[in-house]
């Protein structure tokens, strides 16, 4: 079987050490950040990498095996050089599309790209076109898509054994670039990938957050999400951290802690005058494994097979219109706004220097 050829561009700590800060950490399984994911699936093989910052990828590479040869200043000149099947972009977003699109151009066929997808509508559009005119796929690194614990989530709300969903929380969405861009793209799994078609936001303290046009920090944000099959979702900023509910027709399914424990509460006649209530029933069993490796076997079937991976590009672009929508709604007084946004050119820049990864565990 062939070994797909892989690189890193932006070697910090998701790209490389972010295992380092989370060995024994309940519920996390790794490999985490992507390179020990490609070390540790059998189809990759990670031959290079490309990062600014020289000392960081000095120590990535001895970490994990790629010698100064395969290590680039300019990512452009290691794409021209590896011949590489699959490219991780774990930038910030905002160099995000420029890196992808020039990855795709130069025939990458397979692109992991970190959360949030990007800093604009306009720039994740871009993606879009560049990633399907070019035959390429992406997925983006909202690890929850491809957990096993929300795969069983989902299983239960499709079954249909709680009745129809039609209402999902997300408890604590958090900054909308750096977290909600993975409690987001949850609620479009859980749902199907439906699309959305309207969004009502609110972003407190916002008035230090919007230069015209320009987003200068990642803003947190609540509102309400409809989507096209009746759906709608509630994200909220409250201390329930990674907490998650569907709640439909006849029951409900509740994630704790991360998905580390469940509660189920099914309909039963046994309320007031023989109402429908709501009653605990057992709560699922659900396995651990690793989201980054799986998301790699997802991209490495799709290479294998032609078949479309699990995330792609469009998933991607739909959760990064959620952020964007909540804001647009928010500058818009918190009147609902129509998605697909008409308005695609509110930008992401923050002014801030890269974070010193973690070279050691304790
Ligand atoms: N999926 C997850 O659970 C998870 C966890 C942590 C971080 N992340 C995401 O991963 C991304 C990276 O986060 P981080 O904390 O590792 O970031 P960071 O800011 O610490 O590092 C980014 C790195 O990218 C490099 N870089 C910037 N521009 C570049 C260019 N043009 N060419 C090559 N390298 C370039 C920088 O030098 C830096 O080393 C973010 O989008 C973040 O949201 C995801």
């Amino acid at each position: 079987m062939k070994s797909y050829r892989a690189g890193v561009i932006g070697c910090s700590r998701m790209g490389g050490f972010i295992d380092n800060e989370v060995i024994g950490a309940a519920g996390i399984h790794l490999p985490y950040s992507h390179a020990a994911g490609f070390t540790a699936c059998g189809r990759t093989e990670l031959v290079a990498c490309a990062d600014l910052r020289t000392d960081v990828m000095a120590e990535f590479g001895r970490l994990h095996g790629v010698p100064a040869e395969g290590q680039y200043t300019d990512y452009r000149e290691m794409l021209a050089k590896e011949g590489l099947d699959i490219v991780s972009v774990a930038t910030q977003p905002e160099p995000r599309a420029a890196i992808v699109i020039e990855c795709v151009g130069q025939g990458v066929k397979a692109v992991y790209a970190e959360k949030a997808m990007a800093a604009s509508m306009a720039e994740a559009d871009a993606m879009v076109e560049a990633v399907e005119g070019n035959g390429a796929i992406l997925n983006l690194g909202t690890n929850r898509r491809w957990d096993e614990r929300y795969d069983r989530m989902k299983e239960i709300i499709d079954s249909g054994e709680l009745g129809e969903l039609e209402h999902l929380i997300v408890y604590n969405v958090g900054t909308l670039f750096n977290s909600g861009s993975h409690h987001l793209d949850l609620a479009l799994r859980l749902n199907g990938d439906q699309p959305a078609t309207w969004v009502q936001g609110h972003v407190p303290d916002s008035d230090q957050f919007f230069d015209g046009d320009i987003l200068t920090e990642d803003p947190q944000a609540e509102g309400i999400i409809q989507f096209a099959n009746g759906v709608k979702a509630h994200v909220l900023l409250t201390a329930r951290s990674s907490e998650y509910e569907a709640i439909c027709s006849k029951g409900t399914i509740t994630a704790i802690h991360d998905g580390l424990s469940w509660q189920v509460r099914k309909a039963s006649p046994t309320g007031l005058r023989g109402r429908d209530q709501l009653q605990a029933v057992e709560a699922p069993e659900t396995s651990p494994s690793s989201s980054t490796l799986r998301l790699i076997e997802d991209l490495v079937h799709s290479l294998d097979t032609g078949e479309p991976p699990r995330g792609g590009v469009r998933a991607a672009r739909a959760g990064n219109e959620l952020i964007f929508g909540l804001i647009e709604s928010h500058r818009a007084g918190g009147a609902r706004v129509p998605l697909p946004l008409e308005k695609r050119t509110t930008r992401l820049a923050r002014d801030r220097a890269p974070r010193q990864p973690k070279y050691r565990p304790d």
